[in-house]
C-alpha cells in the first residue's frame, strides 16, 4: 500500500494492505483538550495542561481564551506542534474579546464557550468555517436563553454566525435536552456554574462524561442521577495540572484496520477508556473482534492500553443508548461493518446528520462507490458486509472522519482508493497520514 498526498487539492492514495504488527500512541483526546483549556482558564490560578492535542480544533479554543484575556504560554511543542500549555487561570473573569471570535471547524469550542460567555457582562460574536456555519446552535441557544442570556443566530436553528450578549444575573434552571449531547449539557453546566443556585440537566441517553470528571478533578461538585447532572453556581475551579490522555476516537481507526484483518497485531497505548467513549470496543467485541482492554490508571479519566488481534467479523446492530457512546465511531464502525460478514444496521444515530457532515449520506455514498450495497435511514443505514471493496475516489467532504474511515477502507480495496480533501483531517489527528505510512508501509 502507499499514500500520497500532493497541494491543492489534498488526497490520500490508498492500496491494499497485508497484515500488520505494531504499538503505538495516539495524539491527545480532542474533547479532553478543549475542556482542560477552557476549565484550566476558569479556575483560580496556573494549571499545566500535558498531552495537548496540537489540532486545529483545540487550537480554536486557545485562541479563543486568550482572545478572553487570559494568558496561555506554550512550554513544549511536539512534531505538529504545541502539546504542553500553561494556562493562567483568571477565576471566571475575562474580558470581552476585541472582535468576532473564530471556532473554524469546532463544534464543541463554540457550544461550550456559549455556556462561558451565556455568563459574561458582554457581547461575543462566534463564527466559523463553511461546515460549522451549517450547525444548529438552537440546541444550546434554548437552555442558555432560559437562563437569561441572548443569543442570535441565522435561521430557525440558529446557524452560526452567533451573538451572545451574556449577563452577570444568570439563572439556574432545569433542562430537559431532547439530544443526548455533552456539548449541550457541558454548556448548561457551564452557564450553571456562575449562576444562584442549582442547574441540572436531563438527556436521554447519558453523553460522554468529560466536563463532570473534570470538574471533580478540579474540585467543582457536580451530582448525576441517572440521566442527570446537576451542579450548584458559585464553584471556581482549583488550578491543578492536567494530562490529556490519547484520544480513542483516532485510535479507532487503526483498530479497526488491525481487527478486520486476521494476522494484525496492535496494541494503542495510553489512550483513553472512558466507559461513555469505548462503545466502539464493545461493538467490535460482538462483531467478533479479538480485542482487550487494559485500564492501567483511572486518575479521573481511565487510560489503558487496546491490544487487537486481527480475524474475522460479523455483522451485527446498533442502537439506542450505546449511540452516544461511540458516536463519533460510526464511518469506521460502518467501514467495519461492509468488511464483516452478514448485516450491520444503525439505528437511533439521527444526529449524524449534523455533524462536521451529513454523515449518515456521506459513508453510504462512499461505501456505494466502493461497491458496498448500503440502504440509508433517517437515522442510520444498513449496510451489506462481505463484499470485496473496489479501490474508488471518495469524497471527505471536509469532514476529518470521513477522511479517516475511508483511507483504511482504502486499505481492504482491489485497486488504488483517492480520498479526496484531507487538510480537514488536521482539527483532530494531525500526523495521521504519517501514521499510515509508517504503520502500513
Ligand atoms: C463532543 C461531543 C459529541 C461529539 C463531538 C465532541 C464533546 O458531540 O460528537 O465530537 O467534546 O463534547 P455532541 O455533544 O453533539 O453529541
Amino acid at each position: 500500500m502507499s499514500t500520497s498526498s500532493s497541494s491543492a487539492p489534498s488526497q490520500y492514495k490508498v492500496r491494499a494492505a497485508s497484515p500488520f504488527t505494531a504499538e503505538l500512541v495516539v495524539p491527545g483526546d480532542k474533547s479532553i483538550s478543549h475542556r482542560s483549556v477552557m476549565f484550566a482558564s476558569l479556575s483560580n490560578g496556573i494549571c499545566d495542561i500535558d498531552g495537548f492535542l496540537p489540532s486545529a480544533d483545540c487550537w480554536c479554543t486557545v485562541e479563543a481564551m486568550r482572545a478572553m484575556g487570559v494568558q496561555i504560554d506554550v512550554l513544549e511543542e511536539g512534531e505538529f506542534g504545541p502539546t504542553k500549555l500553561r494556562v493562567h487561570g483568571n477565576s471566571g473573569r475575562f474580558e470581552a474579546a476585541s472582535g468576532p471570535v473564530n471556532c473554524g471547524n469546532s463544534g464543541t469550542t463554540m457550544r461550550l464557550l456559549s455556556g462561558i460567555l451565556a455568563a459574561q457582562p458582554f457581547e461575543t460574536e462566534l463564527y466559523g468555517d463553511e461546515s460549522l456555519s451549517r450547525r444548529p446552535m438552537d440546541r444550546i441557544a434554548g437552555p442558555l436563553s432560559q437562563m437569561g442570556a441572548v443569543i442570535e443566530g441565522r435561521g430557525d436553528r440558529c446557524m452560526p454566525p452567533i451573538r451572545i450578549t451574556g449577563t452577570k444575573d444568570i439563572q439556574p434552571i432545569h433542562y430537559d435536552s431532547p439530544v443526548a449531547s455533552a456539548q449541550v449539557k457541558s454548556a448548561i453546566l457551564l452557564a450553571g456554574m456562575f449562576a444562584n443556585g442549582k442547574t441540572s440537566v436531563s438527556e436521554p441517553y447519558l453523553s460522554r462524561d468529560h466536563t463532570e470528571r473534570m470538574l471533580k478533578y478540579l474540585l467543582v461538585k457536580t451530582v448525576r442521577e441517572g440521566n442527570t447532572v446537576s451542579i450548584w453556581g458559585g464553584q471556581t475551579p482549583e488550578s491543578r495540572d492536567l494530562k490529556v490522555p490519547g484520544d480513542l476516537s483516532s485510535a479507532a481507526f487503526w483498530i479497526v484496520a488491525a481487527a478486520a484483518r486476521p494476522k494484525s497485531q496492535l496494541r494503542v497505548r495510553e489512550v483513553g477508556l472512558n466507559p461513555t467513549r469505548s462503545g466502539i470496543l464493545k461493538a467490535l467485541i460482538r462483531m467478533g473482534a479479538r480485542l482487550k482492554e487494559i485500564v492501567d490508571d483511572e486518575n479521573g479519566e481511565p487510560v489503558g492500553s487496546v491490544e487487537v488481534n486481527g480475524g474475522e467479523l460479523h455483522g451485527i446492530e446498533i442502537g439506542g443508548d450505546e449511540i452516544p457512546k461511540l458516536i463519533d465511531e460510526i464511518p469506521i464502525l460502518a467501514v467495519a461493518g461492509a468488511l464483516a460478514k452478514g448485516t450491520t444496521i444503525i439505528r437511533d444515530a439521527h444526529e449524524l446528520r449534523v455533524k462536521e457532515s451529513d454523515r449518515i449520506s456521506a459513508v453510504a455514498e462512499n461505501l456505494r462507490r466502493m461497491g458496498v450495497t448500503v440502504q440509508e435511514f433517517a437515522d442510520g443505514m444498513e449496510i451489506t458486509g462481505g463484499a470485496k471493496l473496489k479501490g474508488a475516489t471518495v469524497e471527505s467532504l471536509g469532514d476529518h472522519r470521513i477522511a479517516m474511515a475511508f483511507a483504511v477502507a482504502g486499505l481492504y480495496a482491489e485497486g488504488e482508493t483517492i480520498v479526496k480533501d484531507v487538510d480537514c483531517v488536521s482539527t483532530s489527528y494531525p500526523g495521521f497520514e504519517q501514521e499510515l505510512k509508517q504503520l502500513i508501509g
